[in-house]
């Protein structure tokens, strides 16, 4: 191989014999693999089956990936006559004696520059090592999961003490006016109060987002002179262009200015989103309800979504198609949160919870009231709802979904709050 690299590998959990497992991952932990070519050379059509898995998933978007059929000794006679890409996959289910002169075929054909990960049948440390030896970038025992390729992929592309650290999480209504930006922005409040997680929140919604007045600020710059100038955008651009909300919270405002119009194409928030992941540990992507090809393109990409929606026949029919796209599209990861908002409008005729619930196939995280008196006082005096009423139980929900999407873990339902006790309460107003 030309790619030599010795690295003496911890023994694994299993005893001095197996290769190293893998450490239990977590999808919103797995980060994105940069712009490489890869192709793999498979035997078994199961590991054919997880590589174009692995090439959907949107952490692989950026790669191009062939798959091709024959193992290692097919891989060898392909680059006689072509260009080896960055990466090379190769499944072998030889015995080690016939893998070293299949693998000194291999690397007689292997440009400098391109690694090679062997998928092999055999658990057997010796073997692991020897390969690595050779120069080798991983060994992995079939069957591999679809993360664990991922992952394994990104680590040989992605030092991980500069990879991006921050989760992007992406806030979308069932329909406009449903409450997704005020949960945003008070789910951002909680992560940067309570886990003292720097936070900042681009509010993608330039003509009308409210992310400035709902933290009462007026900045003259923000997510505008991002996304019009991507070229000049690096850490230390974004970070004039942040407005400090508290401690540990920034904005990218929106201009909410109608002196001019958007027509954004798929990419324009890419590498704001890039820079933004680079330096802080959580990005609340504040949506606008809409449908364009950056919208969707956002909603693809994000670490984690969180989906508000009202309790009605619209909200339901438009969740269940976003959740059905984002469940089709998005198979390694959790479904989008959702968040039933504004429950128990007086008069109004709602769908059951559970009946919501039901229809999706997603249980809600939790389930906000209509609380139009401490909504609007919140947004009239630029408050968060905890700012304002510190004892509302509406506050244990933002906290909920800001442990949710950082990764922190499902909390204990408390007495107060939480789902439960909200459920019975619907439960015995509707009976
Ligand atoms: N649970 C609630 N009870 C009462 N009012 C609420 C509740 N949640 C949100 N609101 C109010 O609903 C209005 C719309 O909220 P918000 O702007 O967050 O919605 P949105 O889904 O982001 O709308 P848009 O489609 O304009 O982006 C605001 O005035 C907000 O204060
Ligand atoms: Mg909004």
């Amino acid at each position: 191989m030309t790619d030599l690299a010795f690295e003496d590998k911890d023994e694994g959990p299993d005893g001095p014999d197996s290769v190293p497992a893998a450490e239990p991952i977590a999808p919103g932990d797995v980060r994105p693999v940069p712009r490489i070519s890869i192709q793999a050379f498979c035997e078994a059509p199961e590991l054919a089956a997880n590589i174009e898995a692995a090439a959907a998933d949107r952490r692989m978007s950026r790669t191009h990936v062939k798959v091709h059929q024959g193992g290692i000794a097919a891989a060898s006679e392909f680059y006689e006559a072509a260009a080896t890409p960055n990466l090379i996959i190769v499944e072998s289910a030889l015995p080690r004696e016939r893998l070293d002169p299949e693998l000194d075929r291999l690397a007689e054909v292997c440009d400098a520059g391109t690694k090679v990960i062997v998928i092999g049948h055999v658990n057997d440390v010796e073997l692991y090592r020897d390969l690595v030896r050779r120069g080798v970038s991983e060994y992995l025992v079939a069957p591999v999961a679809v993360l664990d390729l991922i992952r394994t992929i990104g680590d040989l592309y992605v030092d991980r003490s500069t990879a991006p650290i921050g989760r992007s999480i992406a806030f979308v209504g069932g329909k406009g006016g449903v409450g997704s930006s005020m949960i945003a922005h008070n789910v951002a409040w909680a992560i940067a109060r309570n886990l003292e997680n720097d936070v900042v929140i681009a509010d993608l919604d330039l003509p009308f987002g409210t992310a400035g007045l709902d933290f009462n600020q007026d900045p003259t710059q923000g997510i505008a002179d991002a996304v019009l100038a991507p070229e000049r955008l690096d850490d230390v651009l974004l970070d004039r262009l942040l407005a400090r909300c508290s401690d540990h919270l920034s904005l990218l405002a929106a201009p909410a200015m109608l002196d001019r119009t958007y027509d954004f194409d798929e990419n324009a928030f890419v590498q704001v989103i890039d820079v933004a992941q680079n330096g802080v540990p959580a990005v609340v992507l504040d949506l606008p309800h809409e449908w364009t090809a950056w919208v969707r393109k956002t909603l693809m990409s994000a670490d984690e979504v969180v989906l508000t929606v009202e309790p009605d026949l619209g909200n339901l029919r438009n969740a269940k198609n976003l959740v059905d796209l984002l469940r089709q599209a998005r198979k390694n990861d959790a479904p989008p949160r959702l968040v039933i908002n504004k429950v128990g409008v007086p008069k109004r005729p709602e769908i059951r919870v559970e009946d919501f619930a039901e229809a999706l196939n997603l249980a809600p995280e939790t389930v906000i009231p209509f609380e139009p008196q401490l909504f609007g006082t919140a947004a009239n005096n630029g408050q968060m709802i905890a700012e304002t009423d510190p004892k509302s139980a509406i506050v244990e929900s933002f906290e909920l979904i800001g442990r949710l999407v950082t990764g922190r873990g499902e909390i204990k339902r408390s007495k107060r709050g939480g789902l439960a006790p909200l459920l019975s309460r619907l439960r015995s107003r509707a009976g």
